[in-house]
């Protein structure tokens, strides 16, 4: 047997990265689907991950990304695709789980003639997997997407109807769970407190705004340091590097750029009483979800918080969308974070492993 450059160059210097199964996650049942689609003339190669479709078709966006190798990118889209299923069951969403996963072509490429391509293999589905936008894909790319397929969602309308980027409702859904969280864990409101913020991008930018309304002391870090300045200019923040930000003395941390950032290396180092971010998969391992119990610091699941993005393309998806729904539903994540707090209580569990036992147990049908 040969092995492709990119599965050898895997298997020599990640073995730990690589997917233990083309099927899914250890410990876990497999994905329902797992559709590897190739387009020779665009040079697409996109992963597209139907995890579970027990409550109604997978949702979830597709994110556009350079991975060390293809294996890295099914590991993603196998990961995010669970977390969408677990993100949904929480949300009360009528949908199940699923993520897309394009792997950034090396060199020069036609973008739109890309996502027209994969806006035709998400059709060959026929309906069980609804994409929207993720990190690296835009609203004019699913606009692209949906010239080929009705099964997309975030997108602008023309005629002043409810669509487009889902970002704003995410940061109010993380704001109210911040907001949430501090006073049932430190008995307090947000005037005053300190919040770490990891990433000012879509999310982000949004979430600062509403922080420092409410009367937050910011910290913030980003490798765009035109944004940095931005928040120190506009919001008064108090701006750190990025290799510092995870450590800062704060009442709050909320990471919104990337995942795995709470594992064995920066937990130790956390200098915060609560971690509630945008960011998806949060936590490297489930190890680590109890290492923060140990340490004293709550940890609201990220799939539970932010799901403020999903409710929006799914309204809108539904043509059930205007803003003052979306964003009422979008609050009612205040209650769900006060409901695991209370679960909590009374299982023991820690927030990140009551959480998942929460969700899988909807992960059926909605009556
Ligand atoms: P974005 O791409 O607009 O913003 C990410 C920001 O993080 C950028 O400003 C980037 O410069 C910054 N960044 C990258 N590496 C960094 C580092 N090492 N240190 C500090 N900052 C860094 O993405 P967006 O949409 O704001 O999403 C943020 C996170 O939230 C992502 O993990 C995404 O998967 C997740 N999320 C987003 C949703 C949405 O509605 N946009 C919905 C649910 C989850």
């Amino acid at each position: 047997m040969t092995l492709s450059a990119d599965l050898s160059r895997a298997l020599q210097d990640a073995p730990e990265t690589l997917p233990h199964s083309l099927f899914g996650l250890p410990d876990q049942p497999s994905h329902e689907r797992v559709l590897l689609a190739a387009d020779e003339a665009t040079g697409l190669k996109a992963i597209l991950a139907v995890h579970s479709t027990a409550r109604g078709p997978a949702f979830g966006g597709c994110r556009f990304w350079s991975y060390p190798h293809e294996l890295a990118g099914l590991q993603d889209a196998l990961r995010l695709a669970q977390g969408m299923s677990l993100k949904n069951a929480l949300a009360n969403l009528p949908f199940g789980g699923g993520k897309a996963v394009i792997l950034k072509p090396a060199g020069t490429f036609d973008r739109e003639a890309l996502f027209a391509a994969f806006g035709r293999a998400i059709d060959s589905l026929g309906g069980a997997y609804i994409t929207a936008e993720d990190v690296g894909t835009t609203t004019a790319d699913m606009r692209v997407v949906r010239r080929q397929t009705r099964h997309v969602s975030g997108i602008p309308r023309d005629d002043g109807g409810f669509g487009g980027d889902p970002s704003p409702m995410t940061a109010l859904g993380v704001f109210v769970s911040i907001e949430a969280g501090v006073k049932a864990h430190l008995g307090r409101s947000l005037d005053g407190v300190t919040v770490a913020l990891q990433g000012l991008g879509a999310v982000g930018w949004h979430l600062a705004e509403h922080l420092r309304q409410a009367g937050a002391k910011l910290v913030v870090a980003d490798v765009n340091a035109e944004r940095v300045q931005r928040a120190v200019d506009q919001l008064g923040a108090k701006a750190v590097s990025v290799d510092t930000i995870l450590a800062q003395p704060c009442e709050v941390l909320a990471p919104c750029a990337l995942g795995a950032v709470l594992n064995a290396g920066s937990i130790p180092a956390l200098q915060t009483k609560i971690v509630a971010g945008a960011a998806n998969n949060q936590l490297a391992t489930a190890a680590d979800g109890d290492a923060l119990a140990a340490r004293g610091i709550l940890y609201l699941p990220d799939y539970l918080v932010n799901a403020g993005g999903i409710v929006s393309v799914a309204r809108e998806h539904r043509g059930e969308g205007s803003v003052a729904a979306v964003k009422a539903e979008v609050e009612q994540i205040r209650d769900r974070v006060l409901e695991l707090l209370e679960r909590i209580k009374a299982s023991g569990n820690t927030p990140a492993r009551e959480a998942d036992a929460w969700a899988r147990s909807r992960l059926v049908r909605p009556v």
